[in-house]
């Protein structure tokens, strides 16, 4: 079955992938309100130490695991650790685990641009003045509307996931990605224009350490984890769909350049609206969808913008979502010989249940909460913030110490020598030891 496995096409199709499936809400939705939360610089330059230092090995290890073994995680794990790795296969079930839960609250958001695509369409985004936008946000999350967009989602997101490797995913990201790039700097030079500008970048660009405490490191941790989709074993499927011929290196390389590059970019667009529009950086999940409007509808041609752009925030989203499908789906159908249609239907019927419930998060059961968290935000807590980091930290456990080191050289080809010892050593002392004291020193 291994043999007849199905690869990208092309090498743009492989680095569209997984681009595709790193960039999506996370950069553009929670990378804004994570920084805006966490004091803006400071958190900046602590989360591009995590994608250096801790993200980048381990997109390596998770793409030499996926294609040596051309296996989904527990299948991975079974191949290339010893004796079968009974042990090892537990991480697997992290990953089944948390990305359940990041697909259940991703697709309540994921379903919010398909409310705000629609009322770019129709006219009444606009209509709301700036001082109600923070109401009706709240009226539409609390409804009902929000709920059906959540099932939608998760429609064409099984939709997509039935027309397998190739021909679903890879043909839509192709596209997809270079047009949502090109958008987002045109919306950049708009907001370096917004008289506010200056402030934005100073509160995004210039760090103040003062602030920083242990809740802004694993803040800033697991939104590295999460903006490129790592722990899970996402970069791993993906990467066993790769031909041999893909350079690992280079493509773990630009993978998180770009994904970070969007990350920016959207910090761009945003901290200089909020400094204009006068609104508060710490707003948390909504702040991205509360400001947006007030910058389209002050460009000449507004719904257009907004039209455009919530269109491809939806179909990024959706490159997202498939992603975390592919880990559970290519599990169920090659260690249970589930079929494709059947695994798909068990994936989403689960994730509809955790989901609509992320949904009613924010109106009928926005009191229940645990440890002070929605549903919603629990989810996303305890998926990015410890299940990821968790997953990344065996992960680089295993390909450091336990993969024997020729099959790591013999993936990485042709990566120079120091190059390979480097990584190496990151995923033996840096990546585990730097996420375990980030572990510690948070409890
Ligand atoms: N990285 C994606 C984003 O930034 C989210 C994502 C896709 C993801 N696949 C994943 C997160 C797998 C965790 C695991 O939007």
């Amino acid at each position: 079955m291994t043999q007849n496995r199905p690869h990208f096409a092309t090498r743009l199709g492989v680095i569209a992938t997984t681009v595709g499936s790193a960039v999506g809400l996370g950069n553009i939705w929670r990378f804004p309100y994570e920084a805006g939360t966490h004091g803006g610089g400071a958190f900046l330059i602590i989360y591009i130490a995590c994608i250096a230092v801790i993200g980048i090995p381990v997109i390596c290890a998770e793409f030499v695991m996926g294609r040596a073994s051309r296996r989904n995680i527990f299948g991975a794990f079974r191949t290339l650790a010893p004796r079968g790795g009974r042990w090892w296969q537990s991480v697997g079930v992290l990953g089944i685990l948390g990305s359940v839960l990041i697909l259940s609250f991703y697709s309540v958001v994921a379903g919010w641009t398909i409310e705000y695509l629609l009322q770019s369409l129709a006219g009444t985004l606009d209509a709301v003045a700036s001082s109600e936008r923070q109401i009706a946000f709240d009226r539409f999350t609390g409804g009902w509307r929000c709920v059906l967009w959540t099932v939608v989602i998760l429609g064409l997101n099984c939709a997509i996931v039935l027309g397998g490797v190739r021909k679903g995913i890879e043909r839509v990201s192709n596209l997809l990605m270079p047009l949502l790039f090109i958008l987002l700097v045109t919306l950049a030079v708009n907001s370096l224009l917004l008289p506010g500008a200056a402030s934005g970048l100073e509160f995004l660009f210039r760090p103040d350490f003062s602030t920083v405490d242990s809740s802004v490191i694993l803040g800033a941790l697991g939104q590295a984890f999460f903006s490129l989709s790592l722990g899970l074993g996402t970069m791993m499927i993906y990467a066993s769909y790769f031909s041999p011929a893909t350079p690992l290196l280079k493509s773990a390389a630009t993978t998180a350049g770009l994904d970070t590059l969007v990350a920016l970019i959207a910090g761009v667009i945003i901290f200089p609206a909020v400094f204009t529009f006068g609104a508060e950086p710490a707003a948390g999940p909504k702040l991205v969808f509360e400001v947006l409007p007030d910058i389209f509808y002050r460009m000449p041609g507004g719904a257009v913008w907004s039209t455009l752009f919530f269109l491809l925030l939806l179909l990024a989203s959706l490159t997202s979502t498939i992603s975390m499908s592919e880990i559970s789906v290519a599990y169920l159908s090659e260690q249970w010989g589930m079929s494709r249609r059947k695994a798909v239907a068990l994936n989403s019927g689960i994730v509809l249940v955790l989901g609509t419930l992320c949904a009613l998060s924010f109106g009928p059961l926005s009191d229940f909460t645990v440890c002070g968290k929605t549903i919603f935000e629990l989810f996303d807590y305890v998926a990015s913030n410890i299940i990821m980091p968790l997953g990344g930290m065996l992960i680089s456990v295993f390909v450091g110490w336990v993969l024997k080191r020729q099959t790591f050289d013999l993936e990485l080809k042709p990566a120079p020598r120091m190059l390979l010892n480097a990584l190496v050593f990151s995923l033996r002392f840096i990546a585990p030891g730097a996420i375990a004291l980030i572990f510690i020193v948070y409890i």
